[in-house]
């Protein structure tokens, strides 16, 4: 439990380096003043541009892989091989840990007045580690989702009501789809205000200038 909880601390710290953030600083604007107010990758792109919001999709992506080879790594120290024989595959449990800090620091960042985004690049990132396959379909389900609709937010959202349940048919491993439920449940959460846009029908559209 306490490598758990280092691997998810590291992780949080790393995950509060909020690329959007750190990014804007460097052409003095603050994201979350203008568009959406989200510290994301959508709302950099809208604000910033092209090139600020592909440093963002790296750089949220790449604390999310990081998180989860540290805290893999860092769970694993010790272990004794016979210690694998569980009903969970508690080889993950450090890449799960590290994964949901760094989720949570970007959402919470700890350098930014824990005013940060949504999470949905650096969960991305985590289940592309934890689930290849998941993460491919997820992918498919949100380019679909934004291309029939241009709205960025439904496809984030619609994706991760999808992960619990691709969690639970195609890994049937009780850990992975608790983790997928509650990632799931953090997305759609962080977008309430989405939500409320999207049922009055003032949500913003992709491609669409604002501000
Ligand atoms: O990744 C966040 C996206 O789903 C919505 O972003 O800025 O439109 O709230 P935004």
């Amino acid at each position: 439990v306490l490598k758990a909880v280092l691997a998810a601390l590291i992780g949080y710290l790393l995950g509060s380096a909020n690329t959007s953030l750190i990014v804007g600083k460097f052409y003095g604007v603050d994201v979350r003043k203008h568009g959406s107010g989200n510290a994301g990758m959508t709302n950099t792109l809208r604000t910033l541009g092209k090139l600020p919001a592909l440093l963002v999709i790296v750089g949220d992506m790449l604390k999310g892989i990081l998180a989860c080879i540290i805290g893999y790594y860092i769970f694993r120290i010790g272990l004794d091989l016979s210690e694998l024989n569980y009903a969970v595959d508690i080889n993950r449990v450090g890449l799960f840990a590290g994964g949901l800090g760094a989720i949570l620091g970007h959402n919470w960042p700890l350098y930014f007045g824990f005013r940060g985004g949504k999470g949905v690049l650096t969960t991305f990132a985590v289940v592309l580690l934890a689930g290849p396959y998941q993460g491919l379909i997820l992918l498919g389900i949100f380019l679909v989702v934004v291309a029939l609709t241009r709205y960025v937010s439904l496809g984030s959202i619609m994706a991760a009501l999808c992960f619990p349940f691709l969690a639970a048919f195609m890994e049937k491993d009780i850990l992975f789809t608790s983790f997928a439920t509650f990632v799931a449940l953090l997305v759609v959460i962080r977008h309430r205000s989405n939500i409320v846009r999207l049922c009055k029908g003032t949500e913003n559209k992709f491609g669409a200038k604002k501000e």
